[in-house]
């Protein structure tokens, strides 16, 4: 199943909503070069298109955050995340067998999963901080995130 980007996404800072669309855009292009017959070059290519852009996107919220005075431990607790999260994929991407299509979507669940958790949660609470710290009121998509309010008929 292909990632619907959305609303529901948005940190509200411009260059991290712009890559994590990115990064999501990547996700759905290995779901969509898999799903094919691919050759094992094109889902090579596409995957390591993917954990470029990850590890490059990573770099630039760590230091977004770190620029906004977030506390050391959120910022410690974040950044094991973003290795953890690079290393089991690198496992997963390294131990697939020669069905390159049934590892491959394996590869992908954890992939989605995890690209909705973590924006979801770990980074739209990163960006709560972000606001609080900056004396800025967040936007809506991260109280609905919080729970602090509901859609009507939610
Ligand atoms: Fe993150």
């Amino acid at each position: 199943m292909t990632i619907q980007w959305g609303y529901h996404f948005l940190t509200g800072i411009k260059t991290i909503d712009r890559q994590h669309e990115g990064l999501v855009a990547l996700v759905n292009n290995l779901h969509k070069v898999a799903a094919g017959n691919p050759l094992p070059a094109e889902v090579d290519d596409a995957f390591h298109k993917l954990t470029d852009y990850a590890t490059e996107h990573f770099a630039l919220e760590e230091q977004l955050m770190a620029e906004a005075g977030i506390a050391e431990d959120d910022l410690t607790a974040h950044q094991r995340a973003h290795t953890s999260f690079v290393g089991e994929l690198t496992d997963l991407w390294r131990t697939r067998d020669e069905d390159a299509k049934a590892t491959t979507e394996h590869l992908l669940e954890f992939l989605t999963t995890w690209i909705y958790r973590h924006i979801l949660i770990t980074d739209h609470a990163m960006a709560r901080d972000y606001y609080q710290k900056k004396g800025l009121t967040p936007p809506p998509s991260l109280l609905l995130s919080s729970g602090a309010v509901r859609l009507p008929g939610e």
